[in-house]
């Protein structure tokens, strides 16, 4: 990466040689974040191996230790979490700073929401902009007080979050989300372990589900039927048990990687130790229609989530439309996909995924602009984009509009292009996939 100041910038060479080779991943953000806040809420020390170093995982991180938690890093990738019990979180002394992650920010509504002190919850100007009544509502119907701010649409709520100190337990609730959202499920989730009865959260589609799988592996009191999951601590004794977890690879990181070997013709790539848990493997399932040709192999379990190696050997792609629970477990790679598609012939839709609009940026707007910038035909909707592919992609300059998926799939599609792209903003690439240039370069791509 050049530029050293806030705008680094990436240089892409189209086409120069196929991708080969072996990678690994950095760690799953999502099971990232869960691992280390669960663990300090357990009862004992867990040691957490694995983890991105993404900077979204390490805004988690500075707020459990802000709470109080004491989490010491022991090598690259691995901490050891002092768990204070499900009631030894205290007051922090200023604000806790979520940086640019949702996940944190949502995930620790739910966690402070039944908490004897009152915090507030802060994050970047990106974060600032994001939707936060999907988790203020239910949250308030347990019996929080929760405050946030006006902004760019009435009657919704941003950060920063002003949760107050609570006066007596939450209650337990039913609630149907309108959202089929891991953040809003596990923020009910995480305020139904400290309240008083019984609470179900019932999703639209299945969202990722490493909340239920970590706490009901430490003792938790959920149980999973279809779309429903109940927390239900009646006779539950309080506890959740610290337990040794290992990270695995990120397949939204992954993702990009394969991505790239399906748009580089010739190319073939391996990336190990990726989990795929099935809540999360649209992509693979997306590309395989668009005529990728991906291998899953030497799958295992670990930590009880399924992880695997996966390989990609690229083909001649074509369009194929995205919808339904397909949109869902794809969600943070349809940027992606949308930059394959670019080099798919014929036409690619993606449907019922007005979700983008509301993620790191708009993604809608961010990936179609994308494409534009590479002389990409590409139409928007409220609920996502129409590609159409195979009629050329060329160099250009791409902005990351401040979002890491943007900005790598920028690159990806860049790769597959003729000539120099340049991608500007690129700092934020860290969010998520800190040496994700040195990967593709890894593997033969002229990026960095
Ligand atoms: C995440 C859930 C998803 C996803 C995000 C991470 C999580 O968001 O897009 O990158 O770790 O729970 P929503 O819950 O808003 O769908």
């Amino acid at each position: 990466m050049s530029g050293g100041g806030a705008l680094e910038t990436l240089r892409v060479r189209g086409r120069s040689r196929a991708l080969a080779g072996d990678v690994s991943v950095p760690g799953d953000k999502s099971i990232g974040h869960r691992s280390v806040l669960f663990a300090a809420i357990a009862d004992g020390r867990a040691t957490v191996r694995g983890l991105s170093g993404g900077e979204d995982n390490r805004s988690t991180i500075g707020v459990l230790r802000a709470l109080g938690v004491a989490i010491r890093d022991v090598a690259t990738g691995t901490v050891e979490v002092e768990g204070r019990g499900l009631d030894g979180l205290r007051a922090a002394a200023g604000d806790l700073d979520c940086g640019n992650s949702g996940t944190s920010i949502r995930l620790f509504a739910g966690l402070l929401a039944s908490r004897p002190f009152a915090s507030r919850l802060v994050g970047d100007q990106y974060l600032h902009a994001r939707p936060m009544k999907r988790v203020v509502e239910p949250l308030a119907e347990m019996g929080a007080r929760i405050t946030g701010e006006a902004g760019k649409k009435p009657n919704e709520v941003y950060p920063p979050l002003a949760v107050a100190a609570a006066t007596g337990r939450l209650h337990g609730i039913r609630y149907a989300s309108r959202v089929a959202s891991a953040q809003v499920k596990s923020a009910i989730v995480l305020a139904a372990l400290a309240a008083e009865g019984v609470t179900t959260v019932v999703e639209p589609e299945r969202s990722r589900d490493h909340t239920e799988r970590m706490l009901a592996h430490m003792g938790a009191p959920l149980t999973v039927r279809g779309l429903e999951i109940t927390v239900d601590p009646y006779g539950w004794d309080r506890r959740l048990a610290a337990r040794d977890l290992t990270v695995p690879g990120d397949l939204s990181s992954a993702a990009f990687l394969l991505g790239a070997a399906a748009v580089v013709p010739g190319s073939r790539i391996v990336v190990r130790g990726v989990g795929v848990n099935p809540t999360r493997t649209g992509v693979v399932d997306a590309l395989r229609a668009m005529g990728a040709s991906i291998e899953v192999s030497d799958e295992r379990l670990v930590g009880g989530e399924p992880v695997a190696d996966l390989s990609c050997t690229g083909g001649a792609l074509r369009g194929i439309r995205i919808s339904g629970e397909l949109a869902v477990r794809a969600i943070d790679e349809l940027p992606l996909i949308a930059a394959v598609a670019a080099h798919a012939e014929g036409e690619t839709r993606i449907a019922d995924a007005a979700e983008l609009r509301v993620k790191e940026s708009d993604r809608v707007a961010a990936t179609a602009a994308m494409l534009r910038a590479l002389g990409v035909e590409v139409e928007e909707h409220p609920d996502g984009l129409t590609v159409r592919g195979g009629r050329g992609v060329g160099a250009g300059t791409v902005e990351s509009h401040g979002d890491h998926r943007i900005a790598m799939a920028g690159a990806v599609c860049a790769l597959g292009a003729e000539g120099e792209t340049l991608i500007r903003d690129t700092k934020n690439v860290a969010t998520s996939f800190p040496g994700f240039a040195r990967a593709l370069a890894a593997l033969g791509a002229e990026i960095g």
